[in-house]
């Protein structure tokens, strides 16, 4: 009867056990099925009356089993969504924050005081050729610079610029003086010990106007670290070197105290050599088409990792650039 085939249906408590009695009763060979062929074999009468329930019982086994399988598919959706029921009153977990690197922070704020003073940033390329990082600069192919163990070269001759000087040759080249530029940027050396890495950072200072000498170098440099250490009382000493890049060439020296095993900048008890510089030598000017007769200037490479070491007292270069947050936090420079 119809009701003890919806009850059989509705008893059937997994879609597998739904399924198999679907085939069972309205399959090929199901036995709905088999009656309903029994039809045929009838006489009209009783086809008539035979017609009707058999399709009676046909019709309600279909709903039946359409009916047992969306409740059977309805519960399994509601376990699956309770299973994974999601909170969305829970506060998210707090996420680690970036920070700025001590190198990008110092190079921002050397930016900011040369921006003060007039400077505009200039750049150029970390691979470089030949003639920028050395042959426009007036250094001849036998300096020691040159040599492989301090310059990384590629195979087709090209080159990781070992210094942020060739920023010079650029500029001096796609620009009439006056100038008034720095080019903050990475330069790299093969070399590797406790101050020295194979990347650093070096900011590098262009000065090309008429009259420029070597006091307007001096003024700008003790005007910048004493903005950038923030003291008054330091003192810059100038001492002849030699670039190929700078007639007369200088070292700079600052004067510094110890404060426990920490230097401090300021006062002219010690001294301590800080950067190369001097006057743009006119070769390299005539390099760059620029009259020399009328122009003069001075130029400046300062690394820029050096700076922060002394600023916030650190003490391993090689430190800058492990990436471990213990030692940035160490610092301040991470939360
Ligand atoms: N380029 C030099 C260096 O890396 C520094 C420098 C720059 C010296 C400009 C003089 C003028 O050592």
């Amino acid at each position: 009867t119809i009701d003890d085939l919806t009850a059989e249906i509705g008893s059937a408590n997994t879609l597998d056990a739904v399924e198999s009695l679907r085939v069972a009763l309205l399959g090929k060979q199901g036995s709905i099925t088999g009656l309903l062929k029994t039809l045929g074999g009838m006489t009209p009468e009783q086809r008539q009356v035979e017609g009707p329930r058999l399709n009676g019982l046909r019709e309600a086994a279909t709903a039946a089993i359409a009916a047992r399988k969306a409740s059977l598919e309805g519960a399994a959706l509601e376990a699956k969504l309770a299973s994974e029921r999601l909170d969305l009153s829970l506060p998210a977990p707090d996420s680690p924050r970036g920070t700025i690197h001590p190198v990008s922070q110092v190079m921002d704020e050397l930016a900011e005081i040369f921006a003060d003073m007039g400077f505009a940033v200039a750049e150029g390329p970390e691979i470089e050729d030949d003639w920028h990082n050395f042959t426009a600069l007036n250094i001849p192919e036998t300096h020691p610079a040159r040599a492989m163990h301090d310059t990384f070269y590629f195979p087709d001759g090209k080159l990781l610029r070992t210094h942020t000087s060739p920023v010079q040759i650029r500029t001096m080249t796609s620009q009439a003086p006056p100038l008034r530029i720095i080019a903050p940027g990475r330069v790299y050396r093969s070399d590797s010990d406790a101050t020295h890495t194979p990347m650093f950072h070096q900011i590098e200072g262009l000065v090309i106007d008429e009259g420029i000498h070597l006091g307007h170098l001096k003024w700008t440099l003790e005007t910048m670290l004493r903005a950038f250490f923030e003291r008054d009382d330091i003192v810059l000493r100038l001492r002849p070197s030699y670039f190929p890049f700078t007639e007369p060439s200088v070292e700079v020296d600052v004067g510094y105290s110890w404060q426990g095993s920490r230097r401090i900048l300021g006062g002219d008890e010690n001294w301590m050599e800080l950067l190369g510089s001097g006057m743009v030598h006119p070769r390299v000017l005539a390099n760059c088409n620029i009259d020399a007769t009328r122009y003069s200037g001075f130029a400046f490479g300062v690394g820029v990792d050096r700076l922060a070491m002394l600023k916030y007292g650190m003490d391993d270069l090689r430190a800058f650039f492990d990436g471990d947050l213990r030692w940035l936090r160490h610092y301040g420079f991470a939360a």
